[in-house]
């Protein structure tokens, strides 16, 4: 049997595993994509956003999806979403909300495009859920974090507002 041509390069998708390869001076790690992504030392410590996103995750979404994203009878397990859903795909699903059709039961995602306490911290959920998916962050908080930068405080106080 002839060995299969080698099929034509595609674009390579964009994978939670992607490792940060770029920070930016606000202490903001990207993959070679320039999605948010995390940043996790040897010794376990996390980068600020990531920790962050561990409190705001069990803040506004644990109590559908449980306890550090990992499902409930409500909602999907995010750990599992988010090893193949793309950044946008997740900014559109959070903002806008989703539901689920044709099922007995009526799923609900909420639409949290208008809710600062989600808004303002979206990437940080969003680098967190990745973590957890690829498998570099277990369940709990974290070992320890990197210390809040200073822009960070300020674009929290931008965004939140007065
Ligand atoms: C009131 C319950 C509820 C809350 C609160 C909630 N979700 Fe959801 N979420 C759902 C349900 C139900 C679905 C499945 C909807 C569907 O399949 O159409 C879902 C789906 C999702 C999906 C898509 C998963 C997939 O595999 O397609 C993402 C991503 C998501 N939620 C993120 C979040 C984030 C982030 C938060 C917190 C800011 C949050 N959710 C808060 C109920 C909730």
């Amino acid at each position: 049997m002839l060995a299969p041509a080698v099929p034509p390069a595609i674009a390579a998708p964009v994978v939670p595993n992607d490792p940060a390869v770029a920070s930016s001076d606000d202490g903001k790690y990207f993959d070679a994509a320039g999605n948010p992504t995390y940043k996790i030392g040897k010794n376990g410590e996390v980068d600020w956003y990531t920790f962050s996103g561990y409190r705001r995750f069990n803040g506004s979404c644990e109590v559908c999806h449980g306890f550090d994203g990992s499902g409930s009878s409500f909602a999907p397990d995010l750990t599992d979403s988010l090893k193949s859903m793309s950044y946008d795909d997740f900014v559109k699903t959070v903002v806008d909300g989703k539901q689920a059709v044709n099922t007995a039961q009526a799923l609900v995602m909420p639409a949290f495009g208008t809710n600062k306490n989600v808004m303002c911290y979206l990437d940080d959920i969003y680098v967190y859920l990745r973590a957890r998916a690829n498998g570099a962050l277990g369940s709990g908080r974290p070992a320890a974090n990197a210390p809040k930068p200073k822009t960070a405080a300020d674009n929290e106080n931008a965004c939140m507002g007065p």
